[in-house]
């Protein structure tokens, strides 16, 4: 306790120390003769403020100083989290060319940016910048143009405007990133599986492409890029585009994404990488060693593109491969295009967590082609994704296995409302982003509750005419951006056209899309693939009713026919009982639960020992939590060691001991959840 104590008043004191040397000078030293002490005031204020510059000290005392000055507005009419003006120039199209610099954690280069004016009278370009070095800005003909750079807001970087030409139809932007840019994770060779070169990824969505590159970083402008990246040998770059004619040799790569993305589909992987072929059009990337296993547990791939295709439409985007990056990948999987990102948590050698797969190549149609203009809008990505996610389940195990699916995220829908509140307003489908950080709105909400939503509408008009209108829906928006209210009048033009719009009366828009906690319905599920789990549930409750009589009926018998994910809604229903650690003991000689590395059932699992506050089983769970950086994984753990007093002081220890291992929005996420109000610096 002591010892956080200390770390925090040292760090109060770093904050605040430009203010602190000169009230020490002032009132701590004896004043005898004031022209020595002004002489070694200033000489000994340079030597500060100089090292407090090297160090970023008095970057912090800036921000905090921008932080108090209120709250922030909305930076932009069309995005609360860009200051891109794409309604007066936009941005049309990027080429990269860039340098990986792994001994300083940097990429260098230029970013070409071309621009179309849809203001005539506009003379500049607004775009969003963070913890970038702007070294020059010049157009297609090599004429400089002026720059301003910003004081940045918070999380949201700066504001970049660069004059423009009359004439300007290119800007080319010469820069470098920060070694602390939030969208890249730079590990030495220790932190890989291989343990012999050194790895960079992305993580661009929702707002961090603008610390990789100068950009247009709202999700309303759409441009396609081409990249040309350098890097030292036995070095392999992929990102989020087609790779073109590459020699290996000299270590320069190139890639073409000709669909028009948004800056937060850019991304970037670097480090030495294998592949092996696992469909038509896809092949499998990771480190050597993971890369057989990956190419196992990934082999329905094939399966799920068709399955999507017969449900939304042909996919356009060439090839669908699969990157397994490093554990600190801070989500399960992310859509970058022709490359879904994954965590090697996924790695459950049965094929049992494939669902993220299904996922994000759903994301293909319901995020990529069609995207939500601004992230107050999420929902349109993630709940449409959930939801078409499932119906590929459906398609390839049975409605039961979607009923199945769903009734999993009804748990996690109830789950982060409890969590949240059912008064915050990030339990609206169609949240105020003002002044916030997407990365703080974060939760399953937009998933869940989206879905479930899709889930009502697809019961009121019937399941054969919703699919009808979803494959409508992404073929009339596909290559857009679009927000709630285009969804909406689309759906009910649709359904008046074909004459069910007296169907959609009952809707009430208002509660779903702005109205807080649960939403108004609840499907009525199938619940047969859940009643053995809801069965064993209730033979532990009882059991426990009648005092634990010994010996203890239970058997690995009892869950041998389980899949995983029925073990993972068995620990979900017991969780809600709340039940005592010795129960909690006897279902570990039961099932040996410990031996399970099944990720998710593994959560659960420590979740449920935490909760019966059986104390042996800390230590496990905080290296599960710090063996890998996936949030939904980490935070949990971490919030449920703050509820328990007794161990809150080791699950901070175990932040700050893990902290620098992880990619800073993990970071960030779990001090908040540990209430260390400090952001990682
Ligand atoms: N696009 C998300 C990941 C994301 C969202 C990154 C917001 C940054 C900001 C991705 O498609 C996703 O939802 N991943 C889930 C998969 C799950 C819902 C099947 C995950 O990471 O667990
Ligand atoms: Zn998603």
């Amino acid at each position: 306790f002591y010892l956080t104590q200390i770390i925090k008043l040292v760090r109060k004191i770093k904050q605040r120390f430009c203010l602190f040397s000169s009230v020490f000078m002032y009132h701590v030293l004896p004043i005898r003769n004031f022209s020595i002490y002004l002489g070694a005031i200033v000489v000994l204020s340079s030597i500060v403020a100089w090292s407090a510059l090297s160090q970023g000290v008095l970057t912090l005392c800036f921000l905090k100083e921008n932080s108090m000055a209120g709250p922030i507005p909305r930076l932009s009419p069309g995005d609360p989290n860009s200051y891109s003006r794409p309604d007066l120039v936009k941005v049309t199209k990027i080429d990269l060319d860039l340098d990986v610099d792994f001994d300083r954690h940097i990429l260098f280069g230029t970013a070409s940016l071309d621009i179309q004016r849809i203001n005539s009278t506009a003379d500049s370009l607004v775009l969003d910048a963070k913890d970038l070095t702007i070294k020059q800005v010049k157009d297609e003909v090599g004429s400089i143009l002026a720059h301003t750079l910003d004081v940045p807001l918070g999380s949201f970087g700066s504001k970049l405007t660069i004059a423009l030409k009359i004439t300007s139809a290119t800007v080319v932007i010469e820069y470098e990133t920060s070694p602390n840019a939030t969208g890249l994770q730079w590990l030495n060779p220790q932190q890989t599986s291989g343990k012999t070169h050194p790895f960079l990824f992305s993580q661009c969505e929702a707002i961090h492409c603008r610390s990789v590159l100068p950009c247009q970083d709202t999700p309303a402008v759409k441009a396609p890029y081409t990249a040309t990246v350098r890097v030292p040998k036995e070095i392999v770059v992929l990102m989020s585009a087609q790779r073109k004619n590459v020699s290996e040799t000299e270590g320069v790569y190139k890639f073409e994404q000709s669909v028009p993305i948004p800056a937060y589909l850019i991304a970037i992987v670097a480090g030495k990488l294998d592949s092996r072929v696992i469909g038509d059009r896809s092949r499998v990337w990771a480190e050597p060693d993971v890369v057989e296993k990956a190419a196992y547990e990934f082999a329905e791939t094939d399966d799920f593109l068709k399955a999507a295709e017969s449900l939304a439409g042909p996919y356009v985007w060439g090839n669908y491969d699969i990157l397994v990056l490093p554990p600190s990948f801070p989500f399960g999987g992310m859509e970058n295009p022709c490359l879904t990102f994954a965590t090697p948590t996924l790695l459950a050698g049965d094929r049992s967590l494939t669902f993220v797969i299904a996922h994000e190549i759903a994301h293909s149609w319901t995020g990529n082609l069609v995207t939500n203009a601004n992230f107050e809008h999420f929902w349109l990505n993630e709940g449409f994704t959930v939801f078409l996610e499932r119906k590929i389940n459906g398609r390839l195990y049975g409605e039961q296995s979607r009923q199945f699916a769903a009734i999993g995220g009804w748990n996690d829908l109830e789950e982060v409302v409890n969590t949240l509140g059912a008064d915050n307003e990030f339990t609206k489908l169609n949240p105020d982003l003002t002044g916030s950080d997407p990365d703080d709105a974060f939760s399953s909400i937009p998933y869940e509750k989206g879905s479930v939503f899709l889930w009502y509408l697809s019961d009121i008009v019937g399941n054969e005419d919703f699919e009808e209108w979803l494959k409508t829906y992404i073929k009339h928006f596909q290559y857009q951006s679009i927000q709630t209210e285009d969804f909406k009048t689309h759906l009910l033009n649709y359904f008046k056209d074909h004459r069910m719009a007296d169907k959609l009366d009952q809707v009430e828009w208002d509660t779903w899309l702005h109205g807080k906690g649960l939403p108004p319905y609840k499907p009525s599920y199938d619940y047969t693939l859940a009643e053995a789990c809801t069965a064993l549930k209730n033979r532990w409750v009882d059991w426990i009713k009648d005092g634990m009589p010994q010996p203890a009926p239970f058997s690995p018998l009892d869950i041998r026919k389980f899949s995983s994910m029925q073990v993972v809604e068995f620990l979900v229903q017991i969780f809600a009982e709340n039940i005592p650690e010795e129960a909690i003991k006897q279902m570990e000689k039961a099932y040996a639960l410990n031996d399970n590395h099944n990720s998710e059932i593994r959560l659960r699992w420590m979740r449920l020992c935490i909760q019966g506050r059986w104390k042996e089983q800390v230590s496990p769970a905080l290296d599960y939590a710090t063996s890998q950086g996936r949030m939904k994984f980490v935070r949990p753990i971490f919030r449920d060691l703050y509820g328990w007093e007794e161990m809150r002081q080791k699950a901070i220890d175990a932040y700050y001991a893990h902290k620098d291992q992880w990619m800073y929005m993990t970071a960030y996420a779990v001090a908040k959840d540990l209430h260390l109000e400090e952001k990682k610096d």
